[in-house]
């Protein structure tokens, strides 16, 4: 088994153990990025790293047309059947990031993420994700995602990967330095960039709100 395929393992293992591993309710950055989103007038997001879709459940109640991206399959199934009536609005697609995203150019109003970026993806690969982010965004659009920063109490414990990266309990996590949040950044404007903590950890995170830059 790669180390990917370990990750991948490690997080359908946990979600069947946790069925709901983050809770019912929308996190902080979801409920912004509902209000946000709705704000600008945006009608269609792309989330990626849905997982068992607390915020996915909240952009759909809101009206918007999700699509639900995430390599563990079953927690994308669960998201499909909690979504009742609003699952029409939804899509969901089981992928990597590591590839190129499944949808055309400039297709989408907005882009989400909450703790996917700080997964177990090296600098290249979270630059051309970054990419990939930009090239499905329409001009004008909006890509707000969160990531853990070098200020989480876990940053430098566990086992050290390099690039960022710490092995913690089974899950690679790689802390955000602002450097990398403005290397992400290339082609788009930064609208915000908003310190949060979540859980009792807590864990130390960045809210970034992004604006691809158009045409
Ligand atoms: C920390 S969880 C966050 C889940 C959800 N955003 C939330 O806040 O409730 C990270 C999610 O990213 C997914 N993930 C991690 N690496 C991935 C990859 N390379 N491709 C697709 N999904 C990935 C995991 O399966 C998991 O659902």
């Amino acid at each position: 088994m790669t180390d990917v395929e370990a990750q991948q393992a490690h997080w359908a293992a946990t979600f069947a153990a946790h069925p709901e591993m983050y809770g019912g309710q929308p996190s902080a950055p979801g409920a912004y990025a509902v209000e946000l989103f709705v704000r600008e007038g945006c009608r269609t997001v792309l989330e990626l790293g849905a997982g068992q879709g607390r915020d996915t459940l909240a952009f759909l109640r809101a009206g918007l047309r999700v699509t639900a991206l995430d390599y563990a399959a079953e927690a994308l199934a669960g998201i499909e059947q909690s979504a009742g009536a609003d699952a029409e609005r939804l899509a969901t697609v089981a992928a990597d990031v590591r590839r190129p995203l499944p949808l055309p150019d400039a297709s989408v109003d907005a882009v989400y993420s909450h703790m996917l970026l700080n997964m177990a993806l090296t600098t290249p690969e979270l630059e051309a994700l970054a990419a990939e982010i930009r090239r499905v965004l329409r001009p004008g659009g909006l890509h707000v995602y969160t990531v853990r920063h070098t200020g989480d109490a876990h940053c430098g414990a566990g086992t050290a990967l390099g690039d960022g990266m710490f092995e913690n309990g089974g899950f690679v996590v790689h802390f955000f330095d602002r450097a990398l949040v403005d290397r992400l950044a290339t082609g788009c404007t930064l609208l915000d960039l908003t310190p949060f903590e979540e859980g009792d950890l807590p864990r130390r995170l960045w809210r970034v709100t992004l604006r691809r830059e158009g045409p």
